[in-house]
């Protein structure tokens, strides 16, 4: 059972479960891949990464939702990578490839990994900015992706754009490097303007860890907003969550 709410410009679905909640998801992933396709020839997908959207991505690799994608139309890119080799288990890319990519028949030169192995995050950030501004349509200096996926850590973050952190106000690039204090560790994310330029963001938050944030961000209007306030897209928007994610929300 689904329950629809609303918030600013999005349409939110409160699902069961998470299967249930991968399931409305990847029927959306479905419906915007071929709208974009239908659209421009092509769909620009950004995946985020965590645990959260796994079950996504192995439901899209089942031939239900796969013969449904035209995979040559479509390329495969990264909202946030963790600085590590792509090899390792902490990696978007490691993930993505072993629940989706390397299941589907999507042509090698269709998926696009941040790259992490230069030895400088800031200069691995600038190598993906300037593929998106080849590869994407590009409006006011910002790649514009069709479809970008976001999932919520419990402090606000999304992709990359952790609270506090110098990449919020990383206005005048599409992808940026940060070091991330309470991680230790070095972080490439795409920005607020590339995300908020999207023509279609879908955020994916799951499990009652997530609900008192969800709370937050859904009724706090005042000035200190967490990274995922900031995330307003221009267009289309849509929140799936499981009933867990979703308990303290009121409709
Ligand atoms: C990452 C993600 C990150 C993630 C949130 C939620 O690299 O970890 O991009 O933004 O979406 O931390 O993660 P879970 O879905 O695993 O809770």
């Amino acid at each position: 059972m689904t329950k629809t709410l609303h918030y600013r410009n999005c349409q939110v679905q409160v699902c069961a479960d998470l299967p249930h909640l991968s399931t409305a998801a990847a029927q959306q992933c479905v419906r915007q891949i071929s709208a974009a396709i239908e659209a421009r020839g092509v769909c620009h997908l950004a995946l985020a990464g965590g645990s959260t959207p796994k079950a996504l991505y192995a439901l899209l690799a089942e031939p239900a939702y796969a013969q449904q994608i035209a995979w040559d139309r479509l390329h495969v890119y990264f909202g946030d990578e963790r600085y590590v080799p792509h090899d390792t288990p902490e990696s978007n890319y490691n993930m993505a490839r072993a629940v989706l990519l390397d299941k589907v028949a999507l042509p090698v030169a269709n998926i696009h990994p941040i790259p992490t192995a230069a030895g400088d995050a800031r200069h691995d950030a600038q190598t993906y900015a300037v593929l998106l501004e080849r590869n994407l349509p590009v409006h006011n200096h910002v790649p514009v992706f069709d479809l970008v996926l976001l999932g919520m850590g419990e402090d606000g973050h999304t992709a990359s754009l952790f609270p506090d952190t110098p990449v919020l106000n990383a206005t005048e690039q599409s992808v940026a490097a940060v070091y991330v204090e309470k991680l230790a560790s070095w972080r490439i994310s795409l920005t607020l303007p590339v995300l908020n330029a999207a023509q279609c963001v879908m955020f994916i938050v799951s499990g009652s860890s997530k609900a008192s944030m969800l709370r937050r961000v859904f009724t706090d209007t005042s000035a200190q907003q967490v990274p995922i306030q900031r995330v307003r897209p221009a267009h289309a928007c849509y929140w799936y969550l499981d009933a867990a994610a979703a308990a303290e929300l009121t409709p």
